[in-house]
């Protein structure tokens, strides 16, 4: 069987269960951290964070809201280039608010600190980030990530959420992209 078109299912970098149990963790800690709060608002980066923001708020212990903004990223290709544009707004005004910004992975963190930058002139009460993956050895921009589920290596990763050429999304685990299916 293929999977989205590649010639074999993308190697193995962390599997289901271990993204389930560093999810869990995740959890535990952003939910002490707002254990004051009386609502934290969940931001999803669309597309590549709709699965972890699922996750991850159903184990949340503390009352959530949940918005989602979507990014273009002038891509070619894979790569993505630096320059970010927003494409879908927020419906809920954010000032005032405690917010959770949820992101897929960090790349060169441009998009994080553009997204940082913008939600931070619009007044929250706070704004911590949470990234599912980070690539160290990638990034240029420098933006704090607040939570960070894995440092992963230099590679083209897919599934749980994130893909390449919108391939890959719905893979339960997070692999490495077969070199064959780039082009
Ligand atoms: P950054 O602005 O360079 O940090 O890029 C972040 C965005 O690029 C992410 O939100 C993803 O949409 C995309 N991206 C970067 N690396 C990968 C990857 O390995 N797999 C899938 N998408 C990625
Ligand atoms: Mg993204």
């Amino acid at each position: 069987m293929t999977i989205d078109g590649a010639a074999a299912p993308p190697p193995v970098l962390l599997s289901e269960r271990q993204i389930a149990d560093r999810v869990d963790q995740l959890a535990r800690q952003i939910s002490a951290d707002h254990a004051s709060v009386d609502e934290l608002l969940l931001i999803g980066v669309l597309r590549g964070a709709f699965i972890f923001l699922a996750d991850l708020a159903r184990r949340l212990t503390i009352p959530t809201t949940i918005d989602f903004m979507a990014l273009s990223h002038y891509e070619h290709g894979s790569a993505p280039s630096g320059a970010v544009r927003l494409v879908m707004d927020l419906r809920i005004p954010i000032a005032g608010r405690s917010v959770l910004l949820v992101e897929d992975i960090v790349d060169s963190g441009e998009t994080l600190s553009y997204l940082r930058r913008m939600l931070e002139a619009r007044g929250p009460a706070s704004l911590k980030i949470c990234a599912l993956t980070r690539k160290p050895d990638r990034l240029t921009a420098d933006v704090r990530v607040d939570y960070v589920g894995f440092d992963i290596p230099d590679a083209w990763v897919v599934g749980y959420g994130l893909d390449f050429d919108n391939k890959f999304r719905s893979l339960p685990y997070i692999g490495i992209l077969p070199p064959a299916t780039k082009s």
